[in-house]
């Protein structure tokens, strides 16, 4: 299974990545919308409880799985589990690419185990936020692929890279073999 994260944000006037405010996303980019659509569909997607209220119903050709601590929330056509850990361990032998798509507390939690990251930045002055994705960093990453799409938009596609200890060496994981390295659900 690949886990993947997938992202816009918007540098703030401090340098922080703004991904949302008032539990909502602050800009409206349809063609970014119809690119996460085409990403995702077929596949799992995994989020937080506060990013499901603000979609408000679960996403069409998705697995939607949804991750609260409240235990006896339930939503009709998405799973729900109160374990971050338990919901990948359900998904890995399913899917063979799993999209975290937020929010903030989400990509806090897996970023260091995601193996790739679809990121569309957003290049728009005054944006401002309450919430955020993490500092990351990018020599842990490779482009795969890069488009600029006008001034304000650009989406990239990077691919975590692994360098085995004492040599110069370096591979991309990806596939099933990326959740065995992580550690993910299967013991090691
Ligand atoms: N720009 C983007 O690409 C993008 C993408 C997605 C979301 N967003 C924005 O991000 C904002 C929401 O982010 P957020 O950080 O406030 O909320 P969030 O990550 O969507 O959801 C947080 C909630 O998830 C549950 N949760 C998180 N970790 C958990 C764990 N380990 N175990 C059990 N439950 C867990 C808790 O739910 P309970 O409180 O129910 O226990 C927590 O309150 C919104 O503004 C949204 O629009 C932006």
């Amino acid at each position: 299974m690949l886990l993947s994260i997938i992202v816009a944000y918007a540098r703030d006037k401090e340098g922080r990545y703004v991904i949302g405010k008032d539990n909502a996303i602050p800009w409206h980019l349809p063609r970014d919308l119809v690119r996460f659509r085409e990403l995702t569909t077929g596949h799992a997607v995994v989020m937080g409880r506060k990013t499901f209220d603000s979609i408000g119903k679960p996403l069409p050709r998705r697995d939607n799985i949804i991750i609260t601590h409240q235990k006896n929330y339930e939503v009709p056509g998405a799973q729900v589990f109160n374990d971050l850990q338990e919901a990948l361990d359900f998904v890995a032998p399913i899917h063979s690419e799993v999209f975290i798509i937020g929010g903030q507390e989400l990509y806090e939690q897996t970023l260091d185990k995601v193996d790739r990251m679809y990121i569309t930045h957003i290049r728009k002055d005054g944006i401002e936020g309450d919430t955020f994705f993490p500092k990351w960093n990018r020599d842990l990453f490779k482009v795969i692929q890069e488009e600029k799409r006008n001034e304000e938009t650009e989406f990239e596609i990077l691919q975590r890279i692994v360098r085995t200890e004492g040599s110069s060496g370096e591979f991309e994981i990806s596939g099933d073999m990326s959740y065995y390295f992580h550690g993910g659900g299967f013991g090691i």
